[in-house]
Order: C-alpha cells, then structure tokens, then sequence
C-alpha cells in the first residue's frame, strides 16, 4: 500500500502543472500556462489528461492547489461528457450505417430492376389509341393512352396509382406486379411521359377516381423521364412559392390543376363570347396591332421604332371597328391591346386580350341594352355547358348569376353615393362632380352595392376625346363603365361623336394633331351615323366569374410592369 502511494506521489510530482483562472482565464485561447491560463477545470482535463496538477485562482488571492472535491467533480463531469460523446458517436455511426445499407439496397433494387424487360402480350387485342376525354366510352376495350404523370402513389412493391394527364383529361391507371418493378418504375417522377395499354373498368363501389373509372394496366413504356431530387417539380412548384418565383415558372405553373382550369375556362367563355356575336350576327375583324394614332390618351402608349417612323402597339382597336360599320355592319374584335400602365395593381396587365365590338345606327339605351344581354348570355352559356360549370363550381363555388336588370347609375349619382358611404379621397376631401373616381373608391362603392353597375354618363372632361356628349346637357358624354364587385370595371363604352366638326375640335381639346386620324374623321363624312360600341377586358371578367384575385392569374402569360418573360 505504501509503495502505491508512493508511485501515486511520485507520478503526481511528474505531472505537469495546469493553471486556471476562474475570472480572468480563457477556454479557447488558453493553453494552460501561468500566462495564459484556461477558465474552467473541465477545460484543462479535456486538453491536459487527468494527471495533472492544477493550481486554481478564483479572485486577487493567486493561485492554490485545486481542493479534492473540486477535482473529483471536474473529473466526474470529464467522465460523463466522455460518455455521452462516445454514445453520439454510436448513434451516428447506426445512423451513417442504416442510410448506406438503404442506398445499397436501392442501388441493388435499381440494379435487379434494368434486368427486368416488359414485353407487350401480343395475344391480347390490338389497343385503341385514345385520348383521356374518350374514356368512358372506350371502356372495357383495350385501349392505349400517352400523357403526364400528374400524381404518383406506390403502394408496396407491386402496386402503383398514376394519375395520367393529357390535356383532355385525368385518368387513374393501376400497374401491378412486374410492371411496378422495371427500372423506369422504380424511378418514375411526376411530370414524366408515359404511355400505358391496359382496360378502363368501372371502379366499384366505395372507390373513387377521376371519371369513375380506372385503367388496369398491361404494359407501359416511359416517354421521357422528368427529374428527381432537387429538380423535381414538386420542389419547383409549391403552393407557398414567392409569386415573382412562379411567374418565372409559370410553364410549369400551367400544368397545375387551378391554372390549367382558369385556361379552360377562359377558352369556354371566350366560345362563349363569340356564339354570343354570332347569334347577333356581328362579322369577326382582326385590325392591327402596329398604328400611329392614340385611342386612350398618350401616358400609356408602347411606342417602337416602325422603319424610321415613331408607332404605338395598340391600346384599342375602336378606331378600326368604326371604319368596318359602313361595310360590314355590326363588328367585333378579340385582339392584344397594350397599356403602359405604371400602375401596379391587380386589375392592370401592360398586354390584355380585349373583346371590342362596334354597332351602327344605335341609341345610348340600346348600347346599354345589348351590353346587358351579352354578358347574361355568355354566363348563362357557360352556365349550361355542362364541362364549363364544372369549371366554375370548381373555382368559384360561390357563383351566382346576378339578377336582372343590372342596376343603371349615373356618375353624378355615384358621386353622391360616396358621399353618403363616407368613401371619400385620402386627404378626407369628398369626391366632386367632374373628378375621376379612382379605382379604389369605385371598388368600394361597387363591393359594397354587391352587384353589377352599368355608370354612365361621365363628365366629358374626364373620357376620352371621342365619346359623344348628352344632348341636353352638354356636359356630361354617352358612356359606360360596368362594374363588377371584387374587380370594379370590366367594360369601358360610349357613342361615339358622329359630327365631323366636333370631332375636330374634340381633337383641339385634347391636343391630339387630326392629321393622322384623317380616315378616323372621314366617317363622319362619308355617310355618318349614330353608332356606339365598347371593349371589355377579358381578363377582368375572368377574373370576376372565376373569383381570382388578380388578373394575372387569367392570363397565359401575363406581361405588366417589369415583367415580360417567360
Ligand atoms: O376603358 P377602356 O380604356 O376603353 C377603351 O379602350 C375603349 N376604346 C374600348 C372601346 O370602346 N372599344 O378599356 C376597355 C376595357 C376596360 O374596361 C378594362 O376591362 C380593360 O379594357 N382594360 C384593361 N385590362 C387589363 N389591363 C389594363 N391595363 C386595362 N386597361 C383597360
């Protein structure tokens, strides 16, 4: 025993001398020294060993030999720390192990998997090419169909759902067995290309599919492959994606459920419009998009360089539909009309689709009529076409046809309306006659009358050159504006001035040079006529029966400031 404390002693004394300073020393600068002495016990064992001895200072007194309980507890916490490292270092290891026998597994399954080669049953009959619309009526045939993997489930080994997507449609394909272990199968993505051959059944009760059915595949063949990992367009295309980031992904944002079915829609109520024309046997036009002459004021003109000259892409195609009344009659247009709207709000695109249409020999009312008419025709067509309605349901559960007739409002009236509500302008001010009424309290009076609002007759100073004044009171234009609530005007619409000398003037006015508007002015000398028309925004209206929150979202590819890409 004494020879063991003796060797105990005599490793001490050999021991090198470990200083801490519990105020003034530093962990991760010290080394230990007098000098430059560690903070904590734990520390000089972590870095020294635990044969050490230690001199501690705790305030001005200097240094001391470290007690003996001191020391145990900084050796127990050494010891427990140790432990605890060890076990993480365990866990981690199980861990790094588990992840490698997975991915060598994987690596296996995929490896097992290129070996597995699908061939077609040629004793089965001849499959049918079809597209997903035809399914229901294919069903119980052998049939063949090619499109998007829109959604992906795989269910065990051998069983995997597809949703196939193909622009007509959505179809539930079954692949079981074999067909769910080939190498494509086992790295199949969404948004791939596949073409599948296999027998559409009635699903049975209980289950449920898109159309109510599904195709029970017999082979299948990969297109192109999309993706996996980072790229997928699940990483790409996210609900709660910045909105600036799915603009510039919008080509992928279109294959999604709600984006594709505000195009369908769009597609069905722009059928719509035209059944409408043609019904009224209105003759379609297509005028030009490049001109030299202004239609809504100069502030929002796109101009270009047309071979030396200055040109504008056009903000409206009115002027061109007056030109065709003498010749064609009653007119409309679906054009691209360009606005260089600085103004950055929900309702305004730089490039809009608008639906223009022009008629002779009319009076303010029948304008305001024939408006009526159109839009209740287009949503009641909508309404009845039985693929339309679903549309709508789907994104606009809520719809429902406003009532006939639209409430008619003068703007001097609506002046007075925001007084009464208390709409009134930022600095508090109430609005007068012969303001414009700005898009905000125009949405306000609109949202809060609930309903559609035909408000005509605007002070001429405020509307554009062309509109025709009142005849009995000079002061105010024949012109429209339709309101629609959560998206304010739809419609912008007038008679036009038939006289050829106030029309002159009417260009003084508005500072605009008549020369270039010579075959403008000439319809007023070549046979004049009473005659009105209007242009919609079909965005708007979209926007408005779809219930979306901004315009952008019904266009293809929306353009407004600072945006004209993709
Ligand atoms: O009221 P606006 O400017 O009228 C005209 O252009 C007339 N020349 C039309 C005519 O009488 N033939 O525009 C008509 C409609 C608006 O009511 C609105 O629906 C839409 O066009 N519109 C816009 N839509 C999206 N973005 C913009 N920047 C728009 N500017 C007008």
């Amino acid at each position: 025993m004494a020879a063991q404390i003796a060797e105990a002693a005599q490793k001490l004394s050999l021991a090198e001398t470990v200083y801490i300073d519990e105020v003034a020393g530093d962990d991760s600068t010290g080394t230990g020294s007098e000098t430059a002495p560690f903070k904590t016990v734990l520390k000089a064992i972590e870095s020294k060993g635990e044969n050490i001895k230690i001199q501690i200072k705790k305030d001005a007194e200097g240094y001391k030999d470290i007690s003996g309980a001191a020391l145990k507890k900084a050796k127990k916490s050494f010891a427990e720390q140790q432990k605890k490292a060890k076990k993480m270092q365990e866990q981690q290891k199980k861990q790094d192990d588990d992840l490698k026998k997975k991915a060598d597994d994987e690596a296996k399954a995929i490896e097992l998997a290129k070996s597995i080669v699908l061939v077609e049953d040629e004793s089965l009959p001849k499959a049918e090419k079809i597209k997903i619309r035809q399914s229901t009526e294919k069903r119980s045939k052998r049939v063949k169909v090619s499109g998007w993997v829109h959604r992906l489930r795989v269910q065990g080994k051998d069983m995997m759902f597809i949703i196939l997507r193909d622009g007509s449609g959505y179809l539930q394909c079954v692949l079981t067995g074999k067909l769910c272990h080939t190498f494509d199968a086992v790295t199949l993505t969404i948004e791939s290309t596949v073409t599948i051959w296999g027998v559409i059944n009635e699903l049975p009760e209980g289950k449920t599919a898109p159309g109510n059915h599904e195709l029970v595949a017999d082979y299948w063949e990969i297109v192109g492959k999309a993706p996996g990992g980072d790229d997928a367009f699940s990483n790409k295309v996210t609900a709660d994606a910045d909105p600036y980031y799915l603009l510039d992904n919008r080509h992928l944002v279109l294959r999604g459920e709600t984006a594709s079915a505000v195009l369908r829609a769009r597609a069905e109520v722009i059928k719509a419009f035209r059944a409408f024309y043609d019904e009224e046997q209105f003759t379609e036009v297509t005028p030009p998009c490049m001109v030299q002459t202004q239609v809504e004021g100069g502030s929002t003109l796109f101009s270009f360089n047309y071979y030396g000259e200055e040109a504008y892409l056009t903000q409206s195609s009115q002027l061109y539909l007056e030109t065709c009344l003498p010749s064609l009659g009653d007119v409309f247009c679906l054009a691209e009309s360009y606005r260089a709207e600085k103004s950055h709000t929900r309702r305004h695109l730089s490039e809009y689709s608008h639906l223009e249409a022009e008629m002779a020999f009319v009076q303010f009312d029948d304008l305001l009529d024939h408006l009526e008419n159109m839009i209740c025709f287009v949503i009641d067509r909508s309404l009845a076409d039985k693929k339309t309605a679903e549309l709508i349901k789907q994104l606009n559960p809520d719809f429902v046809k406003p009532s006939r007739p639209f409430l008619r409002m003068k703007y001097e009236d609506a002046i007075t309306y925001l007084k009464e509500n208390e709409i009134k302008k930022e600095d508090g001010s109430y609005y007068q006659f012969g303001e414009d009424i700005p898009e905000a309290p125009e949405r306000a009076m609109t949202d809060k009358i609930g309903r559609p609002i035909f408000l005509t007759h605007f002070p001429a100073e405020i509307k554009a050159f062309y509109m025709q004044k009142v005849p009995g009171d000079r002061r105010v234009t024949e012109s429209v504006d339709v309101l629609m609530p959560g998206v304010g005007e739809i419609v912008g619409g007038s008679m036009r001035m038939d006289n050829r000398e106030e029309l002159l003037e009417a260009y003084g006015t508005a500072g605009i040079d008549p020369a270039p508007y010579y075959w403008y002015t000439d319809q007023r000398k070549y046979g004049t006529t009473p005659h009105g028309g209007y242009g919609l925004g079909v965005e708007r209206f979209l926007a408005w029966l779809l219930n979306r929150y901004t315009v952008r979202d019904c266009s293809l590819y929306p353009r407004f400031t600072g945006r004209c890409t993709p």
